[in-house]
């Protein structure tokens, strides 16, 4: 990677200040390839540098993979009461540009959350261009009349305040109340506005799979980083 000045190093990983950059310099808790550097000033590459012995975390972006729990919003903004970031690490949140989470779940929705610092990789997997398919498990309150297969993978679903209907979407009907959904878009509360527009308001949302990516081995409230692919 390009050297860069340590201090802006530790600023942009989310470490600390550059005061604080400095201090611990001066302590002689930085090394750049094995040699103990004092001055925040001087230049290195990111994966060259050491605190305390441990690498700079996710040089080139971070990428994790989130099942989230019920009960917590996808939003920065701490006057929305509990939310996702208050579960992650707080370095996190310290990187510039932050994680932050592609695309959202609602309040209530657990399952697949992707974040990252990465602002290419949301920009991408939230664009319904790119066709990332999502997979819903869905809980209605009511019966799910085998109609709504045609009319989900038909594309002419309009919701209300939307200027385009819904693109086709594939929808199995699992009991008279559960269903899975697949869709390759994310209107705002768009899998709650298909079912309630049909009589279904739905009562449990879960995301099981976004792209290829899943939840299987993940306990709920647990994340783990996973690679970052080329963009
Ligand atoms: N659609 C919704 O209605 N809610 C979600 O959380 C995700 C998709």
């Amino acid at each position: 990677m390009q050297p860069r000045r340590l201090d802006q190093i530790f600023s942009r990983y989310g470490y600390g200040s550059r005061s604080e950059a400095k201090h611990w310099a001066r302590a002689g808790r930085i090394t750049v390839k094995g040699e103990v550097v004092k001055d925040t000033a001087e230049k290195a590459d990111p994966f060259d540098v050491l605190i305390d012995g441990k690498p700079i975390e996710a040089p080139d972006g971070l990428l994790v993979l989130f099942h989230k729990p019920a009960g917590y919003v996808c939003s920065h903004d701490t006057r929305e009461g509990a939310n996702i970031y208050d579960l992650l690490p707080k370095q996190w949140l310290q990187r510039n540009p932050p994680v932050t989470s592609i695309g959202r779940l609602d309040k209530d929705t657990t399952g697949v959350l992707l974040l990252t610092d990465l602002g290419e990789l949301v920009q991408r997997w939230t664009s319904p261009k790119h066709k990332v398919s999502k997979v819903y498990d869905v809980t209605v309150d009511g019966t799910l009349k085998p109609e709504l297969v045609d009319l989900f993978a038909a594309g002419t679903l309009q919701l209300e305040d939307e200027d385009k209907p819904c693109l086709p979407a594939k929808l199995e009907i699992l009991s008279p109340n559960t269903a899975r959904l697949e869709l390759i878009e994310g209107k705002y509360h768009q899998v709650k506005r298909m079912f309630g527009s049909q009589g279904c308001p739905v009562t449990k949302l879960h995301r099981s799979r976004f792209g290829d990516y899943t939840v299987d081995d993940l306990a709920i409230g647990q994340w783990r980083m996973v690679a970052t692919p080329a963009i």
